[in-house]
């Protein structure tokens, strides 16, 4: 059995990673994957997700919370994070770590149970590779809906490896969903919600991210 359905158990989709389960088992082998550089990757992910102090901002398949937590700190004790991940066991667990202002909801991407425009941020790390792929566009619009006009949205995922060796190494571990993770296909799903990217680039250790904001007027009026 790969490290893959060990972590994701039952809720795996041929073409997504699916929901993952083992909370544990995920932060135990994030941090040995990040070789101690975990708690740098995610501050700078929230550095880049422009979150200020006083933001309410959204993670999208927080998992066990790392960059959750690092946007309530950014936001600080006047804003709030929020995490979202459909996997209970996640759920669970990060809402043993979160500091005060920082709060988890159970539900999916595709389906956000939240208000129209009720975040100034949206952040997301290593998630949109476990969305059904049929449901990303929907994920993108639910992104875009409850983000307020002017707000910032910063979407890391994983970047295959761009040798063989290397992807076919990252499949057998992880599964095909995360080896032929198709990130060159993320702006297209994000402008088709309607965003506007602002930048692209890459981050160790194999993360590709774009940052996006919803513009302020309809696209009609531009
Ligand atoms: C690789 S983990 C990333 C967790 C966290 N963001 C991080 O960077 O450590 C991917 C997460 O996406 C969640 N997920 C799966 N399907 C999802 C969906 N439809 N909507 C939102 N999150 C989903 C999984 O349960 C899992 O916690």
């Amino acid at each position: 059995m790969g490290l893959g359905k060990f972590l994701h158990s039952h809720v795996e989709h041929a073409d997504a990673g699916g929901t993952i389960e083992r909370a544990r088992a995920y932060d135990i082998v994030g941090i040995v994957a990040f070789a101690g550089q975990r708690g740098r990757v995610f501050r700078r992910l929230a550095a880049l997700s422009g979150a200020r102090p006083g933001d309410r901002v959204l993670d999208v398949g927080c998992g066990t919370g790392a960059l959750t937590r690092m946007l309530a700190t950014r936001v600080s004790t006047t804003g709030t994070a929020t995490g979202l991940d459909p996997s209970e066991p996640m759920i669970e667990y990060a809402r043993h770590r979160a500091p005060e202002n920082c709060g988890y909801v159970v539900g999916e991407a595709q389906d956000l149970p939240f208000d129209d425009q009720s975040f100034a941020v949206i952040a997301s790390s290593y998630a949109i590779h476990h969305i059904p792929a049929a449901a990303r566009q929907a994920a993108f619009t639910e992104m875009f809906r409850v983000l307020r006009p002017g707000g910032r949205l910063l979407i890391a995922d994983f970047r295959p490896p761009t040798n063989p060796i290397g992807a076919h190494l990252i499949g057998m571990v992880s599964g095909p969903a995360m080896a032929h993770n198709p990130i060159d296909k993320l702006a297209g799903l994000i402008t088709g919600a309607g965003f506007h990217v602002t930048a692209e680039g890459d981050q160790w250790p194999l993360l590709h991210y774009l940052q996006a904001t919803r513009p302020t007027l309809p696209a009609a009026l531009h």
